[in-house]
């Protein structure tokens, strides 16, 4: 297992920065990096802090961190560069082309994770921390100043790209919403329904939505306000603001530990506060026990159950009372019976889940590294031992899949979905099997 997840590593790496998958994502991926530091921290240490240098290159000025990073040119790809329009924008980086949204902010957890590990403990980590913490500070800034209309902590993502999640089924109403008079047919234009298969990825009248929303980006030169004002999709979505709360909670240590000015601790104390706070207030359902997001622009709770409802756990805001309530919901809506994998990315009690296409049902492994941890936090240890036990034994049978059918009696080498050999998969099952300490 770990020289096989190695290999896949070893595959997509790129001089510099790794592919999620060298035939259906050909370029660096935001949140993809994080978690792939973390596993190259592990078996090929000298790549982690490249990486991470890598991403950051794509650093806007405003502090927006891009969810894809355009190093070097690729045509299995839609939409590529050209058809973001992010090249006239003026807080672009030089010197590299990027798409002009952003992605669920891991970087902070991702270096207090690896600061732990035997790379953590040299000169050459210790100056990169130093180096990265300003611009970790910029990218939250970034969120809270752009993506915080109201002040309430709670961030909104502009696009189901900007998810991480990307085809879940919460975000469905909102991209029904879209107005498709003007919006172009781009079916023959896409490359990944004919990488894997069709019925695994989005369908063709969903990524017209996805590319009205870029062209009204486009067109309002990716300003955050106007964006605000006039796209149709503004949603507080749990997976995003939860990484955004634990990733502040390590940014606060990073910013104590560095002895960073008093200004800048305490705006990062306010940013935790106040978005864990934010989270229980407005995320949480008490009738239903369960985490759901928000549809600023509809102005409602989007009652669908998925796997990004456990991720305040991760952020470490439950108090004994959710816990039992998330607890309860993983044993029994999310698998019907003991022999189903944890953790569906969709409740398949929902009339919405679809087991085997993305994010609508199937198992990923970054959603379940990081549900393994915040039930640890949370004392809930047999069932973190279940999460990992379940995600190491797919890997172990299928491979290192995007991701996996969660139904039982399927044959487990069977289970893998989307594309093989992808790269946090890899990644995230070095970290599974090699560091065994709480997070
Ligand atoms: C898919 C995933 C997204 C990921 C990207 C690259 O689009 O939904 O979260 O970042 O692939 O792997």
């Amino acid at each position: 297992m770990l020289a096989a997840a190695t290999a896949t590593l070893d595959r997509n790496w790129r001089d510099g920065y790794t592919l999620p998958s060298p035939n259906l994502y050909p370029f660096q991926w935001n949140w993809d990096a994080g978690f792939i530091a973390l596993g190259l921290a592990h078996v090929r240490p000298e790549r982690a802090i490249s990486e991470l240098r890598s991403v950051f290159r794509g650093q806007w000025r405003n502090g927006m961190v891009p969810h894809i990073v355009f190093h070097r040119p690729a045509d299995n790809y839609f939409p590529g560069p050209d058809v973001w329009g992010t090249d006239q924008v003026a807080s672009r980086p030089a010197g590299v082309r990027t798409s002009g949204i952003t992605q669920p902010p891991v970087f902070a957890f991702i270096v207090e994770r690896i600061s732990s590990l035997p790379l953590g403990r040299t000169a050459e980590w210790e100056a990169f921390r130093r180096e990265i913490f300003p611009s970790l500070v910029a990218q939250h800034r970034h969120l809270y100043r752009n993506r915080d209309p109201l002040g309430e902590g709670l961030v909104y993502i502009q696009h189901n790209w900007e998810a991480g999640t990307d085809n879940s089924p919460v975000y469905d109403a909102a991209l029904e919403a879209i107005d498709l008079t003007h919006a172009r047919d781009v079916s023959s234009l896409r490359r990944d329904n004919r990488t894997v298969a069709a019925a695994h990825r989005p369908t063709d009248v969903n990524y017209r939505r996805y590319l009205a929303l870029v062209d009204l980006f486009d067109a309002c030169g990716y300003r955050d306000a106007e964006i605000a004002a006039r796209s149709p999709f503004l949603i507080q979505d749990v997976l995003f603001n939860s990484v955004l709360a634990r990733s502040n909670l390590a940014l606060l240590s990073l910013a104590r530990e560095l002895n960073a000015d008093a200004a800048t601790v305490g705006e990062i104390e306010r940013w935790y506060e106040k978005t864990s706070a934010a989270i229980n207030e407005k995320f949480w359902d008490a009738e239903r026990g369960f985490y759901f997001p928000y549809d600023l622009r509809a102005g409602r709770r989007i009652a669908i159950k998925t796997a990004s409802g456990f991720m305040p756990l991760f952020a470490r805001v439950c108090d004994a009372a959710q816990q039992r309530a998330l607890a309860h919901h993983l044993t029994s809506s999310f698998a019907p019976s003991a022999a189903w994998l944890l953790c569906p990315s969709v409740a398949p009690d929902e009339p919405t889940f679809d087991p085997v296409r993305y994010w609508r049902g199937p198992v990923w492994v970054n959603v379940n590294w990081m549900l393994h941890h915040g039930l640890r936090q949370a004392g809930l240890n047999d069932l973190a031992e279940r999460v990992r036990s379940d995600t190491l034994r797919v890997l172990g049978a299928a491979g290192r899949w995007e991701y996996f059918d969660p139904r039982p009696g399927i044959d487990p080498s069977a289970l893998g979905l989307g594309t093989d050999e992808f790269s946090w998969s890899a990644a995230l099952a070095l970290d599974f099997q090699c560091n065994p300490a709480a997070f």
